[in-house]
């Protein structure tokens, strides 16, 4: 099997299907669903999905700001920040996702808190 996170999660195809289900959870999400109701859910996740492609190693389709720019001047509260990761745990346990996938991509997501935070 490759070692590339992208392709253990099953490449475009199977990375796709868990960012919409993260977005699908994050409209859901009492705690942050609000920051979105303004947002076009379809390129929500386009931008979700791509994000991750290029992130786990996969082609370079990413088209969206860096993450310092995309959440500057939000001011992301850690209980914020926290649901969207609850998120994409549960997304990637609905997709039933490997123990070590998953610690994987909750680490990734994690190490990015500074960057979404601190703008
Ligand atoms: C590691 C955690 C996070 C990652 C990887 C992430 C990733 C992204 C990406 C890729 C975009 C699209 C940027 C673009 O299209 O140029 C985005 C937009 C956005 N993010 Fe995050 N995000 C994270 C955490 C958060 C948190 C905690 C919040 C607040 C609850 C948040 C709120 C938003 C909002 C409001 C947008 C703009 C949506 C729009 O333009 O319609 N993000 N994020």
């Amino acid at each position: 099997m490759s070692e590339l996170l992208y392709d253990r999660l099953g490449g475009t195809e199977g990375i796709t299907v868990i960012a919409n289900d993260v977005i699908d959870n994050h409209l859901a999400n009492p705690s942050i669903m609000k920051r979105f109701a303004a947002s076009d859910a379809i390129a929500l996740k386009n931008a979700a999905a791509t994000f991750f492609i290029t992130g786990t190693g996969g082609p370079d389709v990413y088209k969206g700001r860096d993450m310092v720019a995309t959440h500057k001047g939000m001011n992301i509260s850690a209980v914020e920040f926290m649901a969207v990761l609850d998120d994409a745990l549960a997304a990637l346990e609905k997709n039933n996702v490997a123990q070590r996938e998953q610690e994987e991509v909750l680490f990734v997501l994690y190490s990015m808190r500074s960057q979404v935070m601190g703008g």
